[in-house]
């Protein structure tokens, strides 16, 4: 088997990559561990930047986003019995959210390679990515029991945080650079309409949690709990009770409950590796960095590595430049860093720190406060929030 770029994981970062390349004319193979059930179900990320969108729909694969994607125009953040927008049409004017989950987004883009032919080969084990430091790269794989080798110009690792091709790089090449949090997150999936327009955060000793939705008759739920919760010790009671105390904190606001149609844990976890290539091996997303959800952003930035990348293989395949492919990493970091920043700045300003002593109680209180009564300041959180331009 040959391609041009072999692409291992058909998570948002390997589907997008295989379809912008393909648009350039450039040919490429997708490996995946899992089954195309199993991804097209996956219940992860659900707020796009409207970089994402944009990127999403010039590539073909925005029909049923545009149609059912929410645009929302802004946020409340509720704290101290009181909720405070942050408005994006006043801080940000043009410039919104498309909450629209990652599942669908798979769906439609995988759909997108199969309809225009994309090879994506799910099921596969024991990938391997090789001679990477040569001008031969290839990636061997098993498949229906036996061993194929998939011969390639270049891999793309886009294999998740728990993937195997930020590990094939030789020892001593990766710097790592990682947070980990004291607590982490209850996803909950619920067939309930909304109880709200826009998305709430809200701060609250209790700990944090977040309302979200996926559609008018679909709700989406995080409770902050500790970093080894059980989800067994969480019956869909216990977790109505818990968001009814976090976020019915505002006078006169109710929780409408329905049916959990799913509940699991997240951990939380701030994670880069550069340079974010070696060779002819290039990471991009979850493979080479991990933000926590409370800023919004993984599946946003996994979209951000790849057009980069897509742009640094368009250069060369059309005209043998290759500056753009070595620039890929720092191209790709200044991004990185800057969401990274943005994602702990929003964890640590909203979720609760057991051990965190009353002062440190108190600074969070005032730059809460600060955030809701300042222009400057909310300005500054919601032009991150909605995306920052191209680079
Ligand atoms: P992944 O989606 O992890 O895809 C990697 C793929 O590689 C997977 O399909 C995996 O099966 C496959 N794979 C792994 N190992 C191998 C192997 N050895 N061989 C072959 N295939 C392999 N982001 C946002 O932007 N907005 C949000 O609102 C948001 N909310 C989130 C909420 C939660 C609860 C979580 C957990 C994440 C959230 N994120 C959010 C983050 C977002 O989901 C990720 O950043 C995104 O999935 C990254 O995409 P990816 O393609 O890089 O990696
Ligand atoms: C989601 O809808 O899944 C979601 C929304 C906002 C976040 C994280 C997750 O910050």
């Amino acid at each position: 088997m040959r391609t041009q770029v072999a692409i291992v994981g058909a998570g948002p970062a390997g589907l997008l990559l295989s379809h912008l390349l393909h648009l350039r004319g450039i040919s490429s193979v997708v490996l995946e561990a899992r089954g195309r059930d199993y991804v097209q179900k996956r219940v992860r990320a659900g707020v796009l930047e409207q970089g994402t969108v944009d990127t999403l729909v010039a590539a073909g694969a925005g029909e049923r986003l545009l149609g059912e994607g929410m645009v929302h125009h802004g946020i409340e953040l509720r704290f101290g019995g009181q909720g405070h927008r942050i408005a994006f049409e006043r801080l940000v004017p043009g410039r919104a959210i498309t909450v629209y989950g990652q599942q669908e987004v798979v769906k439609d883009l995988i759909a997108a390679r199969l309809a225009a032919g994309g090879q994506i080969l799910f099921g596969v084990s024991d990938v391997a990515p090789e001679g990477f430091d040569t001008p031969h790269p290839e990636v061997s794989f098993t498949r229906d029991t036996k061993r194929h080798t998939l011969h390639c110009d270049y891999i793309a690792g886009c294999d998740g945080f728990h993937g195997v091709c930020r590990d094939a790089i030789p020892a001593g090449v990766l710097k790592y650079f990682d947070r980990e949090y004291p607590f982490g997150w209850i996803g909950v999936l619920a067939a309930v309409a909304p109880s709200t327009q826009e998305l709430i955060y809200a701060s609250n000793e209790r700990g944090f949690a977040l309302h979200s939705m996926r559609s008018p008759e679909l709700s989406r739920f995080y409770l902050q709990v500790a970093a080894d919760e059980d989800i067994a010790a969480w019956s869909d009671e216990r977790i109505w009770a818990e968001l009814r105390a976090r976020l019915e904190t505002v006078p006169g606001w109710q929780l409408s409950t329905g049916p959990v149609l799913e509940k699991g844990v997240t951990a939380m976890r701030s994670f880069v590796a550069e340079p974010m290539q070696f060779g002819r091996l290039f990471l991009a997303g979850d493979a080479a960095h991990i933000v926590p959800p409370t800023g919004a952003k993984g599946l946003n930035l996994a979209a951000f590595d790849v057009t980069i990348l897509t742009e640094a293989l368009a250069a060369w395949y059309s005209g043998g430049d290759r500056t753009l492919l070595d620039r890929y990493s720092a191209a790709c970091l200044r991004r990185v860093w800057r969401v990274q920043q943005f994602s702990w700045w929003m964890t640590t300003l909203l979720h609760t720190f057991e051990h965190s002593d009353p002062y440190d109680r108190r600074l969070q209180q005032s730059y809460l406060d600060y955030v809701c009564g300042s222009d400057a300041a909310s300005t500054s959180l919601a032009e991150n929030y909605v995306g920052l331009g191209p680079p």
